[in-house]
């Protein structure tokens, strides 16, 4: 299927039309294949640096790597909404640097929106990205780059006081201008409020079924990462031990010999006397 890109406007006029999809992607192979799949929007989420870059979390990821991935995403999938996803203390520091690292996304990488994490204390920013002509998405309830202040990877909003928060951040983060918003790790129920409250569309990653949108990363929706999985994710095919099958079933083969066959090797088509001939004496060469 051949997408139609979208762009913010789309993304805000689907708000109760119909359901948006967006999937993580890290490099050109997989942009390829969502692209062709259909897929609404593709994020080149932080989470790289824990699916693809090995680290332990979302915090160490640099503008510089996130460039370079979401850069590559966009070749493979030049016809499909893009998202990068700013890295930790790339727009938290002033507004200004907040303008210029979401610039880079744009002049760098061809993407078409950046998502930065955060409620009240990122709308400054949020304002100044827009304010400069570049598409914001919010992300609040579990903000991965944050964790530590939520007291770790835990569901957000299950007391009224935090239920309560979170609603006035989405209004806030609506008010600065994101076309559409995030909701992490929080009870479908509050999920509901937050996104009948609010005129953008609401994404969920673990917020239940009745958010505008569904967003997963890529890798789990694969069962490709196994370090861990959280439990909202759904693996639809479990890719991890079937590499693990071929790779082992590769090795056998190059250990005793049936790789590569005929099938998979050249033919050489030259007398091989020739070979020896030639190197022999230069004037004795046949073509
Ligand atoms: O980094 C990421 O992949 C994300 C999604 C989980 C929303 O922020």
């Amino acid at each position: 299927m051949q997408n139609m890109k979208l762009s913010a406007p789309d993304i805000i006029a689907k708000k109760g039309v119909g359901k948006i999809t967006m999937l993580t992607a890290y490099d050109a192979s997989f942009a390829r294949m969502l692209e062709s799949a259909g897929v609404d929007m593709l994020l080149v989420g932080d989470s790289l640096g824990m699916v693809v870059l090995g680290y332990e979390s979302t915090v160490p990821v640099t503008m510089d790597e996130m460039i370079h991935h979401a850069a590559a995403v966009r070749r493979g999938a030049p016809g499909t909404m893009l998202v990068g996803d700013m890295p930790f203390l790339s727009y938290q520091v002033s507004k200004k640097e907040a303008v210029a690292n979401a610039g880079r996304f744009f002049k760098e990488a061809a993407c078409d929106a950046v998502k930065l994490e955060g409620g009240h204390e990122v709308c400054k920013a949020v304002r100044a990205i827009i304010d400069a002509g570049m598409p914001v998405m919010g992300h609040i309830g579990l903000t991965p780059q944050t964790a530590g202040k939520l007291g770790g990877f835990k569901v957000q909003g299950k007391d009224v006081e935090s239920a309560r928060r979170l609603l006035e951040e989405a209004k806030a983060l609506e008010g600065a201008g994101v076309f559409s918003l995030v909701l992490e790790c929080i009870p479908d129920g509050l999920a509901n409020i937050i996104s009948e409250a609010i005129s953008i569309p609401t994404i969920g990653i673990g917020a239940g079924a009745g958010c505008d949108g569904q967003v997963l990363v890529t890798h789990d929706l694969l069962g490709l990462f196994e370090k861990f999985v959280p439990s909202f994710v759904k693996n639809y095919i479990n890719l991890a031990p079937e590499i693990k099958k071929a790779v082992a079933s590769f090795m056998a083969e190059v250990k005793d010999g049936s790789f590569p066959d005929k099938d998979h090797s050249f033919p050489l088509q030259i007398d091989p006397s020739d070979i020896f001939k030639c190197a022999d004496d230069k004037t004795k060469c046949t073509k």
